[in-house]
């Protein structure tokens, strides 16, 4: 499918409704991250990631006929209305334009909730944005218009929003961006792993625990973290690597490898942050907590051999990854030597979503 493919005509839409749609949406965790991009939202390199099961945001939109000339947008979170959030949805929408032409004919509200607390630092934008364009593929539908491919649209008007968005919208391992390695991928949209590979099942009872390190906004943006890999000294190298960890975190997910899948994922993650370091200008997302945690996980794991790993994403949290098999003993070292280190005592069980969304 082709970017053209997803433009649709305002004739098809019936534009004198009204009416009230609802959906939900959860997180993910990136396993090999997403960090650069291009114009409009292609990234640099591709993903692959983990939908989450109790991270998620719900969203309920009403749209009524445009009243006036300018577009009015009003959003709730948690039944608070929220100005600021007014902006980068107004964007979305400019961004999505083409393929959703509709929009400048309606006024809209929105109510969203976040399953976890809005300021603990757990990336609200890929639940928040994929919950949305799953509201305005069902607007479409109220509109009278035939969706053909309901995911694959939320997915393409979701990374317009927001890239990680793309994700959400499937469950289990998905991938996001064109690679050699997988069939039928794309930088437009995100696709399900599972159709192309047999995942081993240690991979489909794997558990992520968050470790709220550190609450409140990040100091620098991902948005702004992307743009400073434009004329980033080592961005090639690192585009170069992750396209190939695509390739072995395949071959690790088919395997069963558990260790292989933490050196990868680990150094992912690292890589991540060590971009951030490196760039012009420099900062640091992880807090001094972050860096005892995972001094603490990495003895853990040297004296028990039990397979417990982390990723990060871009903030100070903690993502552990770690199977079921054996989970009584890795979360009781959780319990014991790791919730001190998180602020207020914060932590969230969650888990990867094999389950249809
Ligand atoms: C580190 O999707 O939040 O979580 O496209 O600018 O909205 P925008 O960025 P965003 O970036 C996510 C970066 C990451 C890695 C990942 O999820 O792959």
């Amino acid at each position: 499918m082709l970017a053209k493919d997803f433009i649709v005509r305002k004739s098809e839409f019936d534009l004198n409704k009204s009416g009230k749609v609802s959906a939900k949406s959860p997180s993910n965790i990136a396993l090999v991250k997403y960090w650069g991009k291009t114009d409009p939202q292609i990234p640099t390199n591709p993903s692959i990631s983990y939908t989450l099961t109790n991270s998620f945001t719900e969203t309920t939109l009403s749209f009524e006929p445009k009243k006036a000339d300018e577009l009015e947008i009003r959003v709730f979170l948690d039944e608070v209305e929220k100005t600021d959030f007014v902006p980068k949805i107004k964007k979305f929408f400019q961004r999505i334009e083409e393929y959703a032409p509709y929009l400048e004919d309606y006024d809209f509200t929105l109510h969203t909730h976040n399953s976890f607390p809005h300021s603990s630092g757990i990336a609200s934008s890929a639940s928040g944005m994929s919950a949305l364009s799953k509201c305005l593929i069902q607007m479409e539908e109220e509109l009278g218009y035939k969706v053909k491919n309901r995911l694959q649209r939320s997915s393409f008007l979701s990374r317009l929003g927001s890239g990680s968005a793309c994700r959400s919208v499937y469950p289990g391992l998905v991938t996001w961006g064109e690679s050699e390695f997988i069939e039928g991928s794309s930088d437009l949209y995100a696709i399900p792993l599972e159709k192309d590979i047999d995942i081993h099942p240690v991979f489909k009872a794997f558990n992520d625990t968050i470790l709220l390190i550190h609450e409140g906004t990040k100091s620098v943006s991902s948005t702004v973290g992307h743009q400073l890999m434009n004329n980033h000294p080592y961005a090639q190298l690192r585009f170069d690597e992750a396209k190939q960890n695509i390739k072995k975190l395949l071959e690790i997910l088919k395997s069963g490898d558990l260790e292989a899948f933490g050196k990868l994922v680990e150094h992912e993650a690292l890589s991540l942050h060590a971009m951030m370091m490196l760039s012009d200008p420099a900062f640091i997302l992880m807090k001094p907590n972050t860096v005892s945690a995972l001094d603490k996980l990495w003895a853990f794991r040297k004296e028990t051999g039990l397979p417990l790993f982390f990723t990060l994403d871009a903030g100070a949290n903690i993502h552990l990854l770690y199977p079921d098999e054996g989970k009584e003993k890795i979360e009781a070292f959780i319990q014991s030597n790791l919730l001190p280190l998180c602020q207020n005592e914060g932590i969230i069980y969650d888990r990867a979503n094999f389950e249809a969304l």
